[in-house]
């Protein structure tokens, strides 16, 4: 039952636009006044009236029924009060026949979404510094996948620039390929940190990395075979992150893919009047627009960052026929992606307005528990099989006699740090705190993780239920069921504002209102209408944690 849709129906407001008034009806966060509300100054414009004379006139003839109890004007606002037990027993059916698709909708109608996330650099340690852009960008994926759209997750890998050939330098001096096989990405950040060091000393191995760069450009079959090798080695050793973090991508096209993509870019660039050469280089003048020029060829002919993500977004258009083009990207980079898209609208290309920079804050970790460093970054990988040990201790200590300790610590551990960089609105720093994101009190995964654990237990001592439509509800089973009809528009908002912490505060708000329930009811009572009304409510809560938590990347446990 869409309670919006029957409002909007039953208003029949003449001149107004249906899927406009239904998206003017809200939830109000205090429910005491009613369960749903319409501003009515979203309509005085249209309508040409005061917004408390509107609702006043729409509450006069407004006609309760079975689903909307009652319907009052208060300051411009139209209160609806809605039948409460009508709700609680359609929603609780219509969560428990569409289990995993609850809260899932065709609002993307099929159309396509790009995501540029976690775009790792090839060779380069894999970092906490990576953590968001992989989590974020993975949600999003997972979240608009939910809401019917076409999504395509591309890993924009750094694969392009002079540091290659510095690694073949590297290579050749101080290591080999028995070394770059057992050491893996620890081996090539190792002759990495080596070759700045000593190239301090004798400058003219840079000449030499430039010339071996080149090498790679103009197709040379070993430097080739090099870089490919460095490529392979960090994509294998990235991926088992990924398959951690239960991320996958429908493209691997990095920088290098863009090789022969960005001339005709810039051609066209030059032939709309948009290339001044400043100093030798070619730049695009943005100072009209209060920005820094932006730099297309740098004065040697070669492309920069923004040519090739000049030459993706190109692509990206021509390929998928994108209705929005994500880039989860950190908030550094703000300035790349205001003046790469402001090129783009000043060479005419109208979707330029459909580019979106989702940017996020910075992650570090809390003093003093930096204890595993590589090359003075932290690994994620450390951070992930640290947090995985820490709760495959927690369960030792608090249940022992568990099965599966091992698969369920990883769950829980993963889960942790995944729900940790998900919590807050997604542009605030944050330390992460192994401790804090492991704790099973407070805003944190397994928490609802224990939740989801708990629910099961309920459902497996109760057996199958059956008829509660008698049912009398308190208010903390009611508190639960209006947290349930609310999961579909928090996926929503989530989607609209980029924003999957929306998605992790619903979890742990639906978590604590269930946990009240719990503590305050017994559920396998001696009634049987109201043993099986909170069996149902059991189960809906179960469906829906494990839905938020899916979209999230995060596993769920049986028990914990
Ligand atoms: N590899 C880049 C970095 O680590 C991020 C790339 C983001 N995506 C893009 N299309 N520019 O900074």
């Amino acid at each position: 039952m869409d309670y919006k849709k029957h409002i909007t129906e039953k208003l029949n407001l003449q001149g107004v636009d249906k899927s406009d008034l239904y998206s003017f009806i809200e939830i109000p966060p205090n429910t005491d006044m009613g369960d749903f509300a319409l501003p009515c100054f979203k309509l005085s414009k249209i309508l040409r009236s005061s917004p408390v004379k509107i609702a006043s006139d729409l509450a006069n003839s407004f006609v309760a029924d079975e689903y909307i109890s009652e319907c009052s004007a208060v300051n411009g606002y139209l209160n609806f009060k809605i039948n409460r037990k009508n709700f609680a027993l359609s929603l609780l059916n219509d969560i428990i026949c569409a289990g995993n698709d609850y809260g899932a909708s065709d609002m993307g109608n099929g159309k396509t979404i790009c995501i540029d996330f976690s775009s790792i650099n090839i060779a380069k340690p894999f970092h906490i510094g990576h953590l968001s852009t992989t989590v974020i960008g993975s949600a999003l994926c997972k979240i608009f996948r939910f809401l019917g759209y076409k999504v395509v997750g591309i890993n924009h890998l750094g694969d392009y620039g002079t540091q290659f050939g510095k690694l073949i330098v590297a290579f050749k001096r101080w290591s080999s390929f028995e070394a770059v096989q057992e050491g893996r990405l620890k081996e090539l950040t190792r002759i990495y940190v080596k070759y700045h060091d000593e190239a301090k000393l004798d400058p003219s191995m840079d000449d030499e990395a430039r010339r071996y760069f080149k090498l790679i450009e103009d197709g040379d079959k070993e430097s080739n075979e090099l870089f490919n090798l460095f490529k392979k080695i960090t994509l294998e050793e990235v991926d088992k992150i990924y398959k951690l973090l239960n991320v996958t991508f429908d493209s691997y096209a990095g920088e290098s893919f863009y090789n022969d993509k960005m001339a005709p870019v810039v051609d066209e660039l030059k032939e709309k009047g948009l290339i001044k050469v400043s100093d030798g280089a070619s730049i695009v003048d943005l100072e009209e627009y209060g920005m820094p020029p932006c730099l297309i060829l740098k004065s040697d002919g070669s492309s920069l960052y923004a040519t090739r993500d000049m030459a993706a977004a190109v692509y990206r258009k021509n390929t998928y026929d994108f209705d929005k083009c994500l880039y989860v990207v950190a908030y550094q980079q703000n300035l790349h992606f205001k003046q790469f898209f402001k090129v783009l609208e000043l060479m005419g290309k109208e979707w330029a307005k459909d580019m979106v920079h989702v940017a996020y804050g910075m992650v570090s970790l809390e003093s003093g528990s930096m204890s595993t460093r590589s090359g003075n970054v932290v690994l994620l990988e450390d951070v992930l099989n640290t947090t995985i040990d820490k709760a495959y201790k927690v369960i030792e200590d608090k249940n022992p006699e568990l099965a599966d300790k091992e698969k369920i610590a990883k769950a829980v551990g993963t889960g942790a740090v995944i729900f940790g960089a998900l919590c807050n609105n997604k542009i605030k720093d944050i330390t992460f705190s192994y401790d804090r994101v492991l704790s099973f009190e407070g805003e944190t995964c397994p928490y609802v993780q224990y939740t989801v654990a708990r629910c099961n237990s309920v459902i497996s001592k109760c057996g199958n239920g059956g008829d509660y439509s008698n049912v009398d509800m308190n208010a903390e089973e009611y508190e639960v069921i209006s947290i349930l009809g609310k999961f579909g528009d928090v996926v929503k908002n989530s989607a609209e504002k980029y924003e999957p912490s929306l998605v992790t505060r619903y979890a742990i708000d639906l978590a604590t209102a269930f946990n009240k329930f719990y503590i305050g009811n017994k559920i396998a009572c001696d009634d049987p209408t109201v043993k099986n009304f909170r069996l149902a409510i059991t189960k809906a809560v179960k469906i829906t944690l494990t839905n938020a938590l899916t979209l999230l990347g995060i596993e769920t446990v049986e028990q914990m």
